[in-house]
């Protein structure tokens, strides 16, 4: 008598590089861009948070050119990796800066009309809130209701799974993963420049 075998098919793939070089460039562009009194931030998108969110877009700013085609150039391998020609994406790409203080949030969401969503870390002091990740899938939480998960911690019904930001981390997702960012905790800001591709 055989045992069941579980094979494993349609993953929700999340995609990483560490890349120290940016951080300071980028870094410069947004200081000069919060300290500006001429930039337009939303100061109510986020609690006790700053964002361009919603104001402008980075992507077509020249201080941050350079950056957004490295960007770019990363959602295209991200796609390639997975077996998508990148060539044929008609590329809309938007980026905006966030800064979080205590407090700030990101209630669980997805980022629907996008194709790869992503963030890249530029201050991440201690009590730096993680990204969280949660699957995508119909029907799931009843389903781990119904049938009393009893190991939380193996693979097969995991309920999220979470990353701890670093300076220089780039972090790249499909669109229609759910993610979220829970209050953060550190007193000093936690930085990253977030982009839609
Ligand atoms: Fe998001």
């Amino acid at each position: 008598m055989s045992t069941i075998s579980l094979d494993h098919w349609f993953p929700s793939v999340i995609g990483k590089s560490f890349h120290p070089e940016w951080i300071e460039p980028v870094l410069n562009s947004a200081n000069q861009l919060w300290d500006d009194p001429n930039t337009n931030l939303n100061e109510q998108f986020y609690y006790n948070g700053r964002t361009t969110h919603g104001t402008r877009n980075l992507y077509y700013e020249p201080q941050f050119k350079e950056f957004g085609e490295f960007i770019l150039q990363k959602g295209r391998e991200f796609l390639e990796l997975q077996g998508y020609d990148s060539s044929a994406v008609n590329w809309r790409p938007y980026m905006f800066l966030n800064s979080f203080k205590q407090g700030s949030a990101h209630a669980k969401h997805l980022h629907s009309q996008c194709s790869i969503s992503g963030i890249y870390y530029l201050q991440t002091p201690p009590g730096s809130s993680p990204i969280t990740f949660y699957p995508h899938q119909t029907y799931r939480e009843f389903f781990d209701f119904l049938y009393a998960v009893k190991d939380p911690t193996n693979w097969y019904n995991m309920s999220s799974t979470k990353y701890d930001p670093y300076p220089g981390l780039l972090m790249l997702w499909p669109g229609w993963l759910w993610h979220e960012v829970v209050p953060n905790q550190s007193q000093e800001p936690r930085t990253s420049i977030v982009f839609n591709l």
